[in-house]
């Protein structure tokens, strides 16, 4: 199976399957001199775990990492980082009835197709489990990217149908961490809990939207033609399990603006050029500009639900009725915020120390 690896210089792998012994990653290119410890990648992964409140999986992970490799003294070597978390919470007796019939919405069907033979316990490698692994390498790339004085800020904007209005960049810092659904508004954040409730009392679940924003990224970091930075943050998005669409800026709301609307006016400020607006969510022609570089991503309805659903036993080769039992996150996008965060941090990482602006050691 290739696609296990993720950037260029700053090049995160990652390893393991969900119900397996431990999930972990290698991380090649960080810079030497970097501090860290485990307790800087442990508060990150806290953020992602399963079992932390009514609204996400029940599954009572600790995911307490353990560091192998590329730390001396505290700080970063320049040698491949190496972690890993064991798998604590194992139960797969309820995915025993799911052998051979994937489960609709879920990637059973195609792993099985495409290879075979497949990991069927928790959904193996496709599972969310792998996500750990990225919010590990996502923790040091923050560290890397804090040292440059730059801030990644996620939040839930959307669950279902109800959505957030408009956000200061200090309501996303105070209050996001504050309510379970990870929204910067606490009212509306009580109205997703509870049409979360709802839809999973309906054994059924919901998808959401989430934004992510990179605050202080200097103008000149992408590569273009191909490497462009909105290109790279598509993809590192849209790699994320149940992402369906990502967005920059004003995204697909462009197709109704006009030039007019949509061109942000060069404007200067203290003598740095900015612009007005910000409509290219701070990427033009592939390159940061200098302002807030914004992202969004559409996060689709959990797949396993507890409805009785349609799929085909694969081994009999007969239509089936299926009710997926399992511990199942009845709304992603809470936890999904850690996620994405971490995929925008490896971006820049590794663009920033492609473009020169980070060096190889500290
Ligand atoms: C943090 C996170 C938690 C998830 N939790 C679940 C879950 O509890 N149950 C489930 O069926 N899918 C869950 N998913 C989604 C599946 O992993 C995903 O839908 C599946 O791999 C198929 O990929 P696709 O939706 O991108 O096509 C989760 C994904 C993430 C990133």
């Amino acid at each position: 199976m290739g696609g296990n690896s993720f950037g260029e210089v700053f090049r995160i792998t990652t390893w393991g399957e969900s119900h397996g012994k431990a999930v972990g990653m290698v991380l090649d290119g960080c810079p030497a001199g970097l501090e860290l410890c485990e307790a800087d990648i442990q508060a990150e992964l806290d953020r992602r775990r399963p079992g932390q409140s009514i609204v996400t999986s029940a599954r009572e992970e600790t995911d307490k990492i353990e560091i192998l490799s590329g730390l001396f003294d505290g700080k970063t070597i320049g040698t491949p980082i190496s972690m890993l978390v064991q798998n604590v919470d194992v139960d797969s007796s309820k995915y025993e009835s799911l052998r051979y019939t994937p489960r609709p919405g879920h990637a059973d069907f195609t792993y099985e197709l495409k290879y075979g033979i497949r990991d069927w316990r928790g959904g193996g490698r496709s599972a969310a489990r792998e996500t750990v692994a990225r919010v590990a390498g996502g923790a040091i790339a923050k560290k890397l990217l804090k040292s440059q004085k730059i801030e990644i800020l996620g939040h839930v904007t959307q669950i279902g149908g109800i959505s957030v209005g408009w956000t200061t960049l200090d309501q996303i810092r105070e209050n996001v961490e504050q309510n379970i659904v990870r929204c910067a508004d606490m009212e509306t954040a009580e109205r997703m809990i509870q049409h979360i409730k709802k839809v999973q009392a309906n054994k059924d679940s919901v998808g959401g939207i989430i934004e992510i924003i990179a605050l202080n990224v200097p103008a000149g970091v992408g590569e273009p033609v191909f490497d462009k930075l909105d290109a790279d943050l598509a993809k590192a998005l849209m790699s994320i399990g149940s992402v369906k669409g990502v967005d920059i800026g004003v995204g697909f709301r462009c197709a109704t603006m006009q030039g007019s609307e949509m061109n942000d006016p060069f404007v200067l400020r203290k003598g740095i050029v900015m612009t007005y607006t910000n409509n290219a969510g701070g990427v033009l022609g592939g390159i940061s500009n200098g302002m807030p570089i914004v992202c969004r991503i559409a996060v689709k309805p959990t797949p396993s639900i507890e409805r009785i659903q349609k799929t085909v036993d694969l081994a009999e080769k007969k239509e089936r009725d299926i009710q997926i039992k399992g511990r199942h996150d009845p709304c992603i996008c809470p936890r999904i915020v850690p996620v994405a965060e971490a995929m925008v941090a490896l971006v820049l990482a590794d663009q920033m120390i492609i473009g020169g602006f980070i060096r190889p050691s500290k």
